[in-house]
């Protein structure tokens, strides 16, 4: 199986998982014990605090450990929102139609079920969130604006440092998720100079189900999840001591790392892009052309069904996705996608090939010899 799907997830490093392994038998203590062995795990969630704090140039207590992106998501949206409306009584959320579900859906779960307004963000062709089309929509009664660092789906980079500015001078809260970002583009809070950013940990060969949120200090949130007082009372829960000091660690590996893994997955980017759009007919990019993560290639095939050209590619020995993996066995073309403009016949065929650490240009050159022939199998097959 040739594996083209890091935006969904990636293997654990081995070195994170080696970090990892002490917490799980010798060192297991519940961090919020007295005793030695409880200290000493409380030891290693402060020192990955620090270790996070670093990469994004933050202080340590800025740094909120999470059971994931989603749930970073979930914290920031809902806890800026409900603290901003007991603050001020703002009611209004903006965010746009691009997002990941984890900010869209609980943006509208905001507006239907507890009164919030939504107000979505227009987006360009290449799915971008404009430094006009925010500030057109802040209003002053304006709560937070939730805008994607990097796109899931389409790859897309949005320019957080604008859109910050313009929060800034209208007084409102600027929340990013960069769980897709992180993995390869600078997550410095004070030159992004976000609000509240969040970040995932198996998009950077981290674990899965751990995360974090910044929350830059004295931005005020309601909690979600109320419990014991651990993450200074804004996350309930005994910590997953394992899982956090993974976290930081694949963290810490991806900044060091950056340029090399850049380097590595670029060319063979901009092989994919060049060779599909010139061997495929009825074939187009998503997002965008240059402002995308380097390791994202995303396209649309004109009638052709999605789903079914990823069955095709996983019978050839393909792993690949139409979009972010929840999509997956939906018959509905994505929402993403459908946001660009593209209509149901184009939208439906979304490709997504996202490259990694353990990508070679052999694999490449077989996917990209293989490609054609299954997008028009899948093409005749969906007539
Ligand atoms: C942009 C973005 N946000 C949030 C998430 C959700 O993160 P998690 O899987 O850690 O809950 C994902 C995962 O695909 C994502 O790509």
């Amino acid at each position: 199986m040739i594996y083209l799907d890091y935006a969904a997830t990636t293997p654990v490093d081995q070195r994170v998982l080696d970090a990892m392994m002490p917490y799980f038998r010798e060192n297991f203590g519940n961090p919020s014990s007295i005793h030695r062995l409880g200290q000493k795990a409380e030891t290693a969630v402060e020192q990955a605090r620090e270790k996070v704090a670093a990469v994004l140039g933050c202080r340590a207590d800025e740094i909120i450990f999470t059971s994931g992106g989603s749930e970073a998501d979930n914290l920031a949206l809902r806890g800026a929102a409900k603290a901003g409306q007991n603050a001020s009584g703002g009611t209004w959320i903006l965010t746009a139609k691009t997002e990941h579900p984890a900010v869209s859906k609980t943006a509208l779960q905001l507006a239907k079920e507890y009164g919030f307004q939504l107000e979505w963000l227009d987006v360009d062709a290449h799915g971008m969130v404009t430094v006009e089309s925010l500030a057109k929509a802040v209003c002053g009664n304006t709560i937070i604006a939730s805008v994607m660092y990097a796109n899931n789906e389409i790859g897309t980079i949005n320019p957080i440092a604008e859109l910050a500015e313009i929060a800034k001078n209208n007084n409102i809260i600027l929340h990013t998720d960069a769980v897709q970002a992180a993995a390869y583009l600078d997550v410095n809070v004070a030159s992004l100079d976000v609000d509240l950013m969040s970040l995932g940990g198996h998009k950077f060969y981290g674990p899965k189900g751990v995360g974090a949120l910044y929350v830059r200090k004295g931005t005020n949130l309601v909690p979600h999840l109320t419990g014991g007082g651990q993450e200074f009372s804004l996350r309930a829960g005994t910590h997953n001591v394992p899982y956090i000091v993974g976290f930081a660690e694949a963290l810490s590996h991806a900044a060091q790392e950056r340029e090399t893994r850049t380097e590595h997955v670029k060319p063979m980017r901009d092989h994919i892009i060049g060779t599909v759009l010139e061997t495929i007919p009825d074939s187009k990019l998503t997002g965008h052309p240059e402002q995308r993560l380097p390791n994202h290639a995303s396209f649309v095939f004109k009638d052709v069904d999605g789903n079914l050209l990823l069955q095709l590619l996983d019978a050839a020995g393909f792993a690949c996705s139409s979009g972010s993996a929840c999509k997956t066995g939906n018959p509905e073309p994505s929402e993403v996608v459908t946001a660009l403009g593209y209509s149901r016949d184009w939208a439906l065929g979304s490709l997504r090939i996202t490259l990694g650490a353990d990508t070679t240009a052999e694999q490449v050159d077989l996917f990209l010899k293989d490609l054609p022939a299954l997008v028009e199998k899948a093409r005749t097959l969906s007539r």
